[in-house]
C-alpha cells in the first residue's frame, strides 16, 4: 500500500516505517519537526535501504495536506502527528485541541478530497480515565482525566462519525505506554526536555544524564507500593500498525484496539529490570505521590489478538536493554547529527 506516515520523524512513526518499508509498503513523512528532526528519517533509510519521501509541513495546514494528497495519492494515513505531554496540556489546552482535533478535522478533509478512505489514529489509554474495571478492554466508559486525553477522545468521536458518512475504515489505536527501542540502537525515544515517562527518564539516569529518579508514591495498593503499568515494546506497537492496515483493508467503520501486553510492571520493576541491563546502579528518590496518577492500569488486547492477529512479543527484558542500547549508544539522541 502507499501510506502516508503523518509525524513519521517521531518515536513511534519512526520505528512504524522501518516495519512498512520491511512488508514492502511505500512510506510518505508529512513531518513539522516540531519534536523530532529530519535526521531520524536518514537513519530509517540507512537501516531499511528503503525510500522515504518526506514533507516538511503542518497537519492543520489546508493547502500542504492538498498538495501531499494529490502527489502522493496514498492508500491509507497512519496518522501519528500531535502534541503528547498530558501536563503540558493541562496549561496549553488550546494548543493541544488544535493540533490534535483541528489536525485531525483537517486530514479527514484532504483525504476525502482524493478519495482516501483509511486511517489508523494513534489513540492512548488515557482515554478511559479513573478505571471502573481492570482490565480496561474497548467497551470501558471513556472519561479521560486530562485536556490530552479529551483531544484523543474527540479526535476518536470525529474519525467514527467520518467512517460512518464516508464508508471509510477507522482503526482507533489505543496506546499503553510505549518504551524501549530499536534492536539496532539506532532509533529510539528522544526527548527535547525533561522526559516526561518513566523509562526515558531512567535510561538519562543510567547514563548520568540525571542524578536519580523520583518515584512519585511508594504506598499504592500494589505489591511493592508502587505504580503499575501495562508498558509496550515500540516495534511491537510499531507491527500492531502494519496489521491494522490489512485489518482496514478489509473492514469498514471505526473500531477501536488495545494495544499493550496485559502484563503490568511495578515503578520498582522497571527500575530493576533497567539496572541489570545496564549495570549501572539508578539511585531513587521517593515523593509524595503526583496528583491525578492511579495506582495501577493495564489493557486487556484479546481483540488485537482475534481480530488482527496482533499481540506483543517482546518482553520487560528486551524492552530495558534495547532502551540502555539506544541511550549509552545515543547519549545526546539524534543532536549529534543535526546541524
Ligand atoms: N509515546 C507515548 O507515550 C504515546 C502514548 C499514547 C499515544 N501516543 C500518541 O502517538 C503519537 C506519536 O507519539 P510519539 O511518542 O511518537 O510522539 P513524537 O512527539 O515523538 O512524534 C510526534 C510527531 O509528530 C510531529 N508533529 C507534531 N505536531 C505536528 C503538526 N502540527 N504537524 C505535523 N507534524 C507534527 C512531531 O514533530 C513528531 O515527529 C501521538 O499522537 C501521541 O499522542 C503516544
Amino acid at each position: 500500500m502507499r501510506v502516508l506516515v503523518t509525524g513519521g520523524a517521531g518515536y513511534i512513526g519512526s520505528h512504524t516505517l522501518v516495519e512498512l518499508l520491511g512488508q514492502a509498503h511505500e512510506v510518505c513523512v508529512l513531518d513539522n519537526y516540531d519534536n523530532s528532526s529530519p535526521v531520524v528519517l536518514d537513519r530509517v533509510r540507512k537501516l531499511t535501504n528503503g525510500t522515504v519521501t518526506a514533507v516538511e509541513g503542518d497537519v492543520r495546514h489546508d493547502n500542504t495536506l492538498r498538495d501531499v494528497m494529490t502527489t502522493f495519492q496514498p492508500d491509507a494515513v497512519i496518522h501519528f502527528a500531535g502534541l503528547k505531554a498530558v501536563g503540558d496540556s493541562m496549561t496549553n489546552p488550546l494548543g493541544y485541541y488544535d493540533v490534535n482535533v483541528n489536525g485531525t478535522l483537517a486530514l479527514l478533509r484532504a483525504m476525502d478530497e482524493v478519495g482516501c478512505k483509511r486511517i489508523i489514529f494513534s489513540s492512548s489509554a488515557t482515554v478511559y480515565g479513573e478505571p471502573v474495571y481492570l482490565p480496561y478492554d474497548e467497551a470501558h466508559p471513556l472519561n479521560p482525566t486530562s485536556v490530552y486525553g479529551r483531544t484523543k477522545m474527540m479526535a476518536e468521536h470525529i474519525l467514527a462519525d467520518w467512517a460512518q458518512a464516508s464508508g471509510g475504515t477507522a482503526v482507533l489505536l489505543r496506546y499503553f505506554n510505549p518504551v524501549g527501542a530499536h534492536a539496532s540502537a539506532t532509533l529510539g525515544e528522544d526527548p527535547a526536555d525533561v522526559p516526561n515517562n518513566l523509562m526515558p527518564f531512567i535510561a538519562q539516569v543510567a547514563v548520568g544524564k540525571r542524578p536519580y529518579l523520583n518515584v512519585f508514591g511508594d504506598d499504592y495498593d500494589t505489591p511493592d507500593g508502587t505504580g503499575l503499568r501495562d508498558y509496550i515494546h515500540v516495534v511491537d506497537l510499531a507491527r500492531a500498525h502494519v496489521a491494522a492496515l490489512d485489518y482496514a483493508a478489509d473492514h469498514s467503520g471505526a473500531r477501536a484496539f488495545n494495544i499493550g501486553t496485559g502484563q503490568p510492571y511495578s515503578v520498582q520493576q522497571m527500575v530493576a529490570a533497567f539496572r541489570t541491563a545496564s549495570g549501572q546502579p539508578i539511585p531513587v528518590v521517593v515523593a509524595s505521590r503526583r496528583a491525578g496518577d492511579i495506582a495501577a492500569m493495564q489493557a486487556d488486547s484479546s481483540r488485537a489478538l482475534s481480530e488482527m492477529g496482533w499481540r506483543a512479543t517482546h518482553t520487560l527484558d528486551d524492552m530495558a536493554a534495547s532502551t540502555w542500547a539506544w541511550q549509552s549508544g545515543n547519549p545526546n539522541g539524534f543532536q549529534s547529527e543535526e546541524g
